[in-house]
C-alpha cells in the first residue's frame, strides 16, 4: 500500500483474501450467527459501546491511518473517528429500544399476539474508501446490533484502517467468528461474497454501477431473497438566489465542494446561481479558492489533501478537459511544489449551460456553476430532479417562501438551508438518498436497524 499523498511512500502490505478464505469467512460467520442472535441485546449493545470507547482511545492511530492510507486531512480524520463512535453508541441505544422486548399487539380475547425483531443471519458489509472508519464501522455496528453476524469487505484502497477497526471491535468483546474481515477488490472478493447463498443481507456504500451489479448477483443466486441496503452517489445541487448572504454562501460552497477533496457522496457538484448576483458571487468564490491550501494531509494547515488514486485522477482530468471544451473555466487552484509525487488534483470551477452536460457523478474537487434567471426557478427544480439522483441538496436564500417552495419539491434525502451540505451528524441528520442515490433507510437514523432485521409475529391461544 502506498500513500496517496506521496506514492513513493510505502505504508504497509496486505494480502488479499482468496476464494477459499471468503468461503471460510462466510461459513464461520454463518455458524456463529444464531449464537450472536440469541445473545441478549444488552450484551450486544455493550460490545458496541466498548467499541466506541476503544475507537476514541485509539483516535491518534486511526487518524494517522486515515491520513496516510486514505489521504484524509487531520480534521477529516478526527470527524471520522467521532462519527464511527457515534454510530456505535447510537445503534446500541436503538437496539436496546427495538430488540429488548417484543411489541404486544391487540387481538381477540384468549389470544396473545407479539411482534419481535431478529437478526437475518450473516450480513455482508461492503464499504467505501472515502470513510474508511465511519462508514466501515457504521455498517458493521448496525448489522451486529440487530443480531447478525458480519463479513466485512472494506474498499481495497483502505485495508489497513479496516484491520485496525476490526481489531478494536474484537477487543471490545465482539466474538472473532461473529465479525469476519475479507480483503480485496469487488470482482474477486465482493462479488463471490454476495453470491454466497448463506449471506442474509447486504449493506453497500459506493458507486451506482456496483450497487446494480450486487443487485443482479443477489437476484441470480440460489437461496433466500435478501435485502440490499445501498447508499450510492449523488449529483448534488445547491441553489442560490439574490437574497443569499454572499460571504456565508461562499464559505458553505467552499466546504461543500472541496472539503475532503470533494470525495464525499454528499459533496456539492452543481451550483445554480441567480444570474443578477452571479458575477459578484463567482468573483468572491475564485478569491476564496485562491486561499485554499492544498498539500500534505498530515499538515494541520492543509485544507485540501490528495485524491485517492491515479485512476480517480485520470477520470477527473478527462472530465475537466471536456468541461473546458463544453463550458468555461472560472477558476483552477495551483498545486504546490512536490504535488507530482502524490495523487493531487486541483480544485476547479466550470461554468456550464446545462446540468445534463456533467453526465453522472464526478467524485472529486470539481464544481459546476449554472446561472439562472429568477423566473426559471421551477425549471431549475425540474432539471435537478430529472437527474434521477437524490442525495443532498442545498439552498441559500433568505426568502422563506422560496425556501419552502423549493425544499417541498426537491427529491433529495438530505436538504440543507443556508448552510453547507456535508457532515451529516448521527442521530441528528439521518443520512441517505433516494432514486439513483440509494435504497434507504438512512444511516444514523431511527429506522436504519429495522432493515437489518426480520420480524416474527407470535400468536398464542391462551
Ligand atoms: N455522511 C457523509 C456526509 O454527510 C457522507 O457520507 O458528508
Amino acid at each position: 500500500m502506498f500513500s496517496p499523498a506521496d506514492r513513493r511512500r510505502r505504508i504497509g502490505r496486505v494480502s488479499d483474501s482468496g476464494p477459499e478464505e471468503v468461503a471460510l469467512a462466510v461459513r464461520t460467520a454463518f455458524a456463529a450467527a444464531s449464537g450472536w442472535e440469541q445473545t441478549p441485546v444488552a450484551e450486544r449493545a455493550a460490545c458496541l459501546e466498548r467499541t466506541a470507547d476503544l475507537l476514541e482511545a485509539d483516535m491518534g492511530r486511526l487518524i494517522a491511518l486515515c491520513c496516510r492510507e486514505g489521504g484524509k486531512t487531520i480534521a477529516d480524520g478526527i470527524a471520522e473517528v467521532r462519527e464511527a463512535a457515534d454510530f456505535c453508541r447510537y445503534y446500541a441505544a436503538r437496539a436496546r429500544e427495538l430488540f429488548a422486548e417484543p411489541i404486544e399487539l391487540p387481538g381477540p380475547t384468549g389470544e396473545r399476539n407479539r411482534l419481535s425483531l431478529h437478526g437475518r443471519g450473516v450480513f455482508a458489509c461492503i464499504s467505501p474508501w472515502n470513510f474508511p472508519v465511519a462508514i466501515f464501522c457504521g455498517q458493521i455496528a448496525a448489522a451486529l446490533a440487530a443480531g447478525n453476524a458480519v463479513v466485512a469487505k472494506p474498499a481495497e484502497q483502505t485495508p489497513l484502517t479496516a484491520v485496525q477497526v476490526v481489531e478494536l471491535c474484537h477487543r471490545a468483546g465482539i466474538p472473532g467468528n461473529v465479525l469476519q474481515l475479507v480483503l480485496g477488490d469487488g470482482p474477486s472478493v465482493g462479488m463471490p461474497l454476495v453470491a454466497d447463498p448463506r449471506i442474509g443481507g447486504v449493506a453497500f456504500t459506493g458507486g451506482l454501477d456496483t450497487a446494480r451489479a450486487i443487485n443482479r448477483a443477489l437476484a441470480e443466486r440460489p437461496g433466500p431473497i435478501v435485502p440490499l441496503i445501498a447508499e450510492t452517489g449523488g449529483q448534488n445541487a445547491m441553489m442560490l438566489d439574490s437574497s443569499a448572504l454572499p460571504e456565508q454562501a461562499v464559505a458553505d460552497i467552499l466546504a461543500s465542494s472541496f472539503q475532503s477533496a470533494g470525495q464525499r457522496c454528499s459533496a456539492l457538484r452543481v451550483l445554480y446561481v441567480q444570474e443578477d448576483v452571479a458575477p459578484r458571487l463567482l468573483e468572491m468564490l475564485a478569491g476564496a479558492m485562491a486561499e485554499l491550501r492544498i498539500g500534505d494531509p498530515w499538515d494541520l494547515s492543509t485544507d485540501v489533501g490528495p485524491i485517492i488514486d491515479e485512476a480517480a485522477r485520470e477520470r477527473l482530468a478527462e472530465h475537466c478537459a471536456r468541461m473546458e471544451r463544453e463550458g468555461r473555466l472560472i477558476y483552477r487552484c495551483d498545486l504546490p511544489p512536490g504535488a507530482e509525487h502524490g495523487c493531487f488534483f486541483p480544485p476547479q470551477v466550470f461554468e456550464i449551460d446545462d446540468i445534463g452536460r456533467i453526465g453522472g457523478e464526478v467524485f472529486g474537487p470539481v464544481l459546476h456553476v449554472i446561472r439562472y434567471p429568477a423566473e426559471h426557478l421551477d425549471m431549475v427544480i425540474e432539471a435537478i430532479n430529472a437527474t434521477g439522483y437524490g442525495l443532498t441538496f442545498g439552498i441559500q436564500s433568505r426568502i422563506g417562501r422560496t425556501v419552502e417552495h423549493v425544499t417541498s419539491r426537491m427529491r433529495a434525502g438530505n436538504l440543507y438551508v443556508n448552510r453547507n451540505m456535508i457532515g451529516a451528524v448521527v442521530g441528528v441528520q439521518p443520512f441517505g438518498g433516494e432514486g439513483l442515490s440509494g435504497t434507504g433507510p438512512k444511516a444514523g437514523g431511527p429506522h436504519y436497524l429495522l432493515r437489518f432485521a426480520t420480524e416474527r409475529a407470535l400468536s398464542v391461544n391462551t
